[in-house]
């Protein structure tokens, strides 16, 4: 969602403040601005040319006359209310050119506040719900409250999850951050100070990090109403294992690519993090006693997009290895579902960046019912993982690009590892197969490699579907979910439309739109449904659509049938998901890299979730 950044302290270098802003701009945004008290004097720049606001930024900032401030404020916007104009953009001001602010999240409440904000006299310049904070804001200092003081009586009225910072031009030499739910982290660092949504935004300009407390008014800088520095002190500095050398392309085009690539690292970073190497569990983040996992008689996996597709192949890898019933659903679906839980429930979020509010929101339900809960995600100390009773990261590094690769691989290993765990716990699995099945998802970093190098050969084979604009992806059993995943890849990267089924769904329905200008994708997996597949690839020819099929090497049945097919390393068939999703990847990538858009920065699209 919207980035922010907030920089406070004498002679900051106004261009690496800004830098940390541009850091931001992976999680996808339509505008950006920045607010600058330098001399007493409060400047205000604002871009709304989509991805070109940043630039646009940059020029205006290296035309001043001066390089150094005393506070900065950035922000990137994603809309959730009010069109990408530059009216909409932050940093907002009150009435008087004093309050400047910026704001992630939702004012559930904001049509009335700003209704009686009107009727006292207040100018509204945007559509926004944020605008209100700097109006009220204005209000409470007009009264002569202290800014925190003020900006806490103004964060009680606001309902919604959010996190808000803060600069007062009768006061350069503080900010001030607040937040619910939404993410917002401090740091300070040689007599400077700051915030910002996410830790890639400090990477070069700190090194210890922490949450800003929930609730709480955070003053950094030489604030008269507090000491942000002491109050830090006093918190858990989180740890980010990534360096700002972490986040830079390394020769690729994209991000997008470059993570498509380190798939296999990712993937064996995770796994192997989990296991000794004689292949026994290693799970000390668990922290919930094996006891009470044994007691465990459902599984319930949330999750939003790609790690909810993850979900699903968790799914048949724990219903397969534990043999204990599992549900999947959205995250934001689930939480409204009125579910039915107990402390036999073990529920596991997944979510990349641990910060997506509707998985966050609906873990903190299940907690609240009584069911046992696990993280799964990428970033250490991420919201998630400190909601959950126990967490199971994945080691990606960071990832940049909007639309996940990397991490989505690295989900299904730890998804399997975990499967493993309590199919052993639970006595499915004797302790020689367990070790058995590890080994073996290890050793899929092996095929993963060869599969991620085959991407230039499936490029040429490709060049007749360059042109189409229907996509159907099909798949059976475990990869229905590997579909789905290539028919989101395909959507939010070359915005074609795309739609996944179970093959055998087909002919209950979507059948009725294929014709020889429809494309379908046919995932061929060499298991116990192959034949039935082969009967599905039949019904899509006889109906005159083209069709790509992802077949292992030395399977020839679907030769006689498809137009293309793409192949990869024969594997078991309950890791197949792990190879068959790359060429899917790999395809939707190429189709939007020929069509000329920008991989890393899907249109309309945020990295990072944090809005209902
Ligand atoms: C994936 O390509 C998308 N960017 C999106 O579906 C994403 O997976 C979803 O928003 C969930 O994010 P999370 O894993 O950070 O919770």
């Amino acid at each position: 969602m919207c980035g922010i950044v907030g920089a406070v302290g004498a002679e900051l270098d106004l261009a690496s403040i800004f830098d940390g802003l541009r850091r931001l701009e992976y999680r996808g945004y339509d505008s950006a601005g920045v607010a600058i008290i330098h001399n007493g004097e409060l400047e205000v720049a604002k871009a709304s040319v989509a991805r070109e606001s940043m630039d646009v930024l940059a020029d205006w900032l290296s035309a001043q006359s001066f390089s150094t401030g005393q506070v900065m404020l950035g922000h990137t916007r994603w809309p959730t209310h009010g069109a990408p104009t530059l009216a909409n953009t932050h940093p907002h001001l009150d009435c008087t050119g004093d309050v400047a602010i910026v704001h992630n999240g939702i004012i559930e409440n904001f049509r009335e506040l700003r209704a009686e904000l009107q009727e006292r006299g207040h100018a509204f310049r945007s559509d926004t719900d944020s605008e209100v904070i700097a109006h009220l804001l204005e209000e409470s200092l007009r009264g002569g409250e202290r800014p925190a003081d003020g900006l806490g009586r103004v964060f009680e009225r606001l309902v919604g999850h959010m996190s808000i910072v803060v600069a007062l031009r009768s006061y350069p030499g503080m900010l001030l951050g607040v937040r619910r739910t939404s993410p917002l982290l401090a740091a300070t660092h040689a007599h400077q100070s700051f915030f910002a949504s996410d830790a890639p935004a400090f990477l070069a300009l700190a090194e210890q990090f922490y949450e800003v407390p929930e609730d709480v008014v955070v003053v950094l800088g030489d604030g008269v109403a507090g000491d942000g520095g002491a109050l830090l002190a006093t918190l858990e500095p989180l740890s980010i294992e990534w360096s700002s050398q972490d986040a830079v392309l390394d020769g690729f085009a994209s991000y997008y690519e470059m993570e498509l690539h380190q798939s296999p690292e990712a993937f064996y970073d995770t796994v192997s993090a989990l296991m000794t190497l004689d292949h026994e569990a290693v799970v000390d983040q668990l922290s919930i006693d094996p006891y009470e996992l044994r007691r465990i008689r459902k599984v319930v996996i949330i999750g939003c997009g790609t790690s909810y597709h993850a979900g699903l192949v968790g799914r048949y890898l724990v219903e397969h290895l534990a043999r204990i019933p599992v549900e999947v659903d959205v995250a934001s679906e689930y939480r409204y579902r009125d579910p039915i839980l107990d402390a036999d429930t073990l529920v596991i979020g997944i979510s990349q960046s641990g910060e997506s509010l509707e998985t966050i929101t609906a873990l903190r339900e299940c907690i609240a019912s009584g069911a046992r809960t696990i993280a799964i995600t990428n970033v250490i100390g991420s919201q998630l993982s400190r909601v959950a009773d126990g967490v199971l990261y994945t080691r990606a590094g960071p990832e940049i690009s909007v639309a996940s690769t990397k991490t989505h691989l690295a989900q299904i290993g730890a998804l399997g590892m975990l499967a493993i765990y309590l199919g052993e716990l639970k006595g499915v699995l004797y302790p020689d197969e367990s070790k058995r099945r590890r080994r073996e998802l290890l050793e899929m970093t092996r095929l993963l490699r060869i599969t991620v190098q085959r991407q230039d050969d499936w490029h040429a084979m490709l060049a007749d579907y360059l042109h189409r604009e229907r996509f159907f992806f099909i798949g059976r059993n475990l990869l229905y979910p590997v579909a789905m995943e290539g028919a989101l890849k395909m959507k939010e990267l070359s915005y074609i439309a795309a739609e996944a089924y179970p093959a055998g769904e087909l002919k209950h329905g979507p059948i009725a739109m294929l014709d020889d200008q429809a494309v379908v994708v046919a995932l061929l997996g060499k298991d116990r449904l192959h034949d039935k597949m082969l009967s599905n690839l039949e019904e899509v020819r006889a109906r005159g659509a083209k069709l790509i099929v992802v077949a292992v090497d030395g399977d020839t049945s679907p030769d006689d049938l498809a137009d293309t097919v793409l192949r990869i390393p024969p594997s078991d068939a309950l890791w197949s998901p792990l190879l068959m999703v790359v060429p899917l990847q790999e395809l939707a990538g190429w189709m939007a890299q020929v069509r000329g858009y920008d991989l890393d920065k899907p249109r309309n699209l945020a990295k990072t979730v944090t809005v209902e």
